[in-house]
């Protein structure tokens, strides 16, 4: 396995739960993974070199790689060509998530429905001519990764055209090219889903909370935590637009295996819903991070078997999930987002218990002392009836970590779920 984030820790922790021996390749000292795990590497992420190296050498039964910055490197590629199996998508297939034109022109092309208007930008007149002659407001966006936070949304992060114009000159500055995009406007959820290459097997719906402080203000952040219902919709997304999202999917799923680039991994759509219908957003090539950690922790089922079949193409069964809301809230450093002041963090001894999880993100230290990078820390999991009820639950176990860290209590209240279902017109719980 690749990666050393919780995510990976939720990996892991279902991996080894289910016999599975894992040997991590990680940059960080992530006590957690360190003692799961039967061996390891510190190495960065992005050293495919050294990462296929160790794989020769150890000659794994399967080789999952998880975060973006891997998979925008030839890693999966030359696993691929040695002969190893990988569940995760090659890097031309990853392109649906290091490309952004590469994935609004893949739905163009195959006309699949939730494109949103969009153009890349070499030429600085040409756009300002187009941008200045919008009604609709825009985004511009970086056509790479930026790990969430290149993204800039009017209205939100500037309040004039000229602003995102000049945001988007100094993009093609640096790059050569720029995306903008149309503003959508609505609620945001995530949609992940098993690919094998052909077949799309789904996971509950999840919603992310990108900005750092409560009621969705401040910065962007990685994200500070994610709700899943029981039903594994949300209280503000039906049925059948969860259906949609998923038909979209598949469509994806189905172009890029016209494209002689099959995708397997982890498909995992951001979609918008308004009252107009479901858009997407984006598309990424892995588990998303944090609402990922939800779908893992919510995992009745082997995923060391499950990825095996994603990367033999034989996924021939549904994945078995707890019928139980689940919210997530990451414990990050006070001014995390912006100016972040990483200390250490103590944990008491049996903070965890049969519905509450605790998974260790971008930490070194011990399990019981950690001391925190720039990044998000802890994430805390807890599984409910109601997301209300599992909101109470990781704030109650709050109280077992000890020192300097934020956390938004606000994710999976009800007074936030009442909130968005009124901004979308349906009728309050
Ligand atoms: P991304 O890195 O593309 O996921 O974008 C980060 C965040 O920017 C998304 O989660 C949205 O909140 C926002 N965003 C991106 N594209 C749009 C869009 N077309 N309309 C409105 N918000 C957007
Ligand atoms: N949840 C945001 C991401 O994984 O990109």
């Amino acid at each position: 396995m690749v990666g050393g984030g919780a995510r990976e820790d939720a990996i892991c922790r279902n991996l080894s739960d289910h016999g599975h021996k894992v040997h991590a390749c990680l940059s960080n000292r992530n006590p957690s993974i360190l003692g799961r795990s039967s061996g390891y590497t510190i190495v960065s992420e992005t050293d495919w070199e050294t990462i296929s190296s160790v794989a020769s050498v150890l000659s794994p039964d399967l080789v999952f790689v998880s975060p973006d910055a891997a998979l925008d490197t030839p890693l999966v590629d030359t696993l691929l060509s040695s002969g190893h199996a990988v569940a995760s998508p090659s890097r031309k297939a990853a392109m649906i998530e290091t490309s952004k034109h590469f994935m609004r022109s893949v739905m163009e092309r195959y006309s699949i429905e939730g494109n949103v208007w969009n153009r890349t930008f070499s030429d600085r007149d040409e756009m300002r001519k187009t941008v200045l002659a919008m009604k609709e407001e825009i985004v511009v966006k970086p056509l790479g990764l930026t790990g969430g936070k290149g993204v800039r949304v009017m209205g939100d992060h500037f309040s004039t055209r000229e602003e995102g114009l000049a945001y988007a000159e100094e993009i093609i500055s640096k790059d050569g090219r720029v995306l903008i995009e149309e503003k959508l406007r609505g609620e945001e959820f995530s949609l992940q889903a098993f690919c094998d290459g052909s077949r799309v097997i789904p996971m509950p719906l999840a919603q992310d909370y990108k900005r750092a402080f409560e009621g969705d203000t401040g910065p962007n952040t990685g994200g500070m935590g994610s709700i899943t219902d029981s039903s594994f919709l949300l209280p503000f997304v039906t049925g059948e637009n969860r259906n949609r999202a998923l038909r979209i999917l598949e469509k994806i799923a189905r172009a890029l295996r016209e494209e002689g680039s099959p995708f397997t991994g982890i498909l995992y759509g951001q979609f918008m819903v308004s009252r107009e219908g479901v858009r997407v957003i984006e598309i990424n090539a892995r588990f998303a991070d944090p609402e990922g950690i939800n779908m893992l922790a919510l995992m009745d089922d082997d995923l060391g078997e499950v990825l095996m079949k994603v990367a033999t193409g034989d996924l021939n069964r549904n994945v078995k999930f707890t019928g139980k809301a689940s919210v997530l809230k990451y414990v990050v450093p006070v001014g995390y987002g912006s100016a972040p002041e990483p200390g250490d963090l103590s944990i008491d001894r049996g903070i965890e218990r049969a519905d509450v999880r605790l998974f260790y993100a971008s930490v070194s230290g011990t399990v019981e002392r950690v001391t925190m990078s720039r990044s998000r820390a802890l994430a805390i999991v807890a599984l409910s009836d109601s997301i209300p009820e599992a909101s109470g639950k990781v704030d109650a176990s709050l109280a077992m970590v000890h020192g300097r860290f934020s956390v938004r209590k606000d994710i999976g209240t009800e007074q936030m779920i009442r909130k968005k279902m009124q901004s979308l017109g349906y009728p309050a719980p």
